[in-house]
């Protein structure tokens, strides 16, 4: 089952390129450009990887991307993604990156967006892996400054094909961003939020009527609400789900318990993926594998997630076509 996971083709959908920063590149990294960090080495950070909530997660998280300063940073950050990508079969990734926090410590856009994309264009020609950028607006700061990001982001808007919402959850409803949203659609953006990872379903309520979604970010507390549910089946709406991120940050006492089964079994479309993986303990494989072993998934419902990822992508219609031929071949051949 172990080789069956890793050989199978895959997107991945829910990742956030600031969570992918290991230790060893974070280090290469500080001393690259003078910067001190407050851990003598890396085995010292990465204990420090222990979090009761989303919010001890985020101090660590904004305090590791401080590092981050020059286009070759960004690049080295996303090239080393990809090269985890290419060993795992992801095929095509949809990638969350968080201007505002680099922005706000005077780290240009351009030089964050140019670095990501340009490693974007070098994982296609070097990998053939596809990708798409999501614009993600930090819920913990305010509306007007998600507005300032979009204005910075226009020069860029062909490299850009989704905006998102994270940080914070609790006390930051999608409300608070529905007009920056409204134009962010009207420039062309998809819409995509984090909702229901701590906050509770009027959350994802909100998200998709205020904020018109087209992809729910976590989505667990949906399960609170039978009605919402069955609006979501509705829609079409898939939930990039994240199991090692749930285990991590509590959402979940145990893979055990998670609820990504009874999501399949209730009709909603489901995905894997690995949302912060430097910090929660694995790649997306990894979160196949654990939830595969932790839940008895069959080959089916290991394939069923593998084809929602193509299926609930952003790709065209043509290239999700091309990515589930492939995969179901794979499917039927083992
Ligand atoms: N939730 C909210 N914000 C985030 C996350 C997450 O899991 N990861 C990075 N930013
Ligand atoms: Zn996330």
């Amino acid at each position: 089952m172990k080789q069956y996971i890793e050989n199978i083709p895959k997107a991945e959908l829910h990742i956030h390129i600031e969570g992918t920063f290991e230790p060893e590149l974070l280090f290469k990294i500080a001393k690259r450009n003078n910067i001190s960090i407050p851990f003598k080495s890396v085995d010292e950070l990465r204990k420090a990887y222990e979090f009761d909530c989303l919010q001890d997660f985020l101090d660590i998280y904004y305090q590791g991307a401080k590092v981050l300063q020059t286009e070759e940073d960004f690049y080295d950050l996303t090239y080393t993604y990809f090269e985890k990508c290419a060993v795992q079969n992801v095929k095509h990734t949809e990638i969350m990156f968080d201007p505002q926090t680099h922005t706000e410590r005077g780290v240009a856009f351009d030089t964050v967006i140019n670095g990501i994309s340009k490693a974007c264009e070098a994982a296609q020609n070097n990998f053939g892996i596809s990708s798409f950028l999501i614009m993600s607006y930090l819920r913990h700061m305010t509306e007007e400054e998600a507005f300032e990001t979009l204005k910075q982001s226009l020069p860029y808007k062909d490299k850009i094909k989704a905006i998102g919402l994270d940080s914070s959850e609790k006390g930051n409803p999608p409300s608070k961003f529905q007009k920056v949203f409204e134009a962010s659609i009207k420039e062309g953006y998809i819409p995509l939020a984090h909702a229901g990872e701590e906050g509770d379903a009027d959350y994802i309520w909100e998200a998709l009527d205020l904020l018109k979604i087209a992809r729910i970010d976590h989505g667990n507390n949906a399960l609170q609400d039978p009605e919402l549910i069955q609006e979501i089946i509705n829609r079409d709406i898939a939930l990039t789900v994240c199991p090692l991120s749930n285990k991590a940050l509590q959402v979940v006492p145990d893979l055990k318990n998670h609820p990504l089964k009874k999501m399949m079994d209730l009709g909603l479309k489901v995905t894997i993926n690995s949302d912060d993986p430097a910090y929660f303990g694995g790649q997306v494989n990894q979160n196949y594998i654990e939830i595969q072993e932790a839940l008895d998934l069959t080959k089916r419902e290991i394939y069923q997630l593998a084809a929602n990822s193509f299926q609930y992508s952003l790709l065209d219609e043509k290239d999700k076509v091309k990515n589930l031929q492939i995969l179901t071949g794979y499917f039927q051949t083992h």
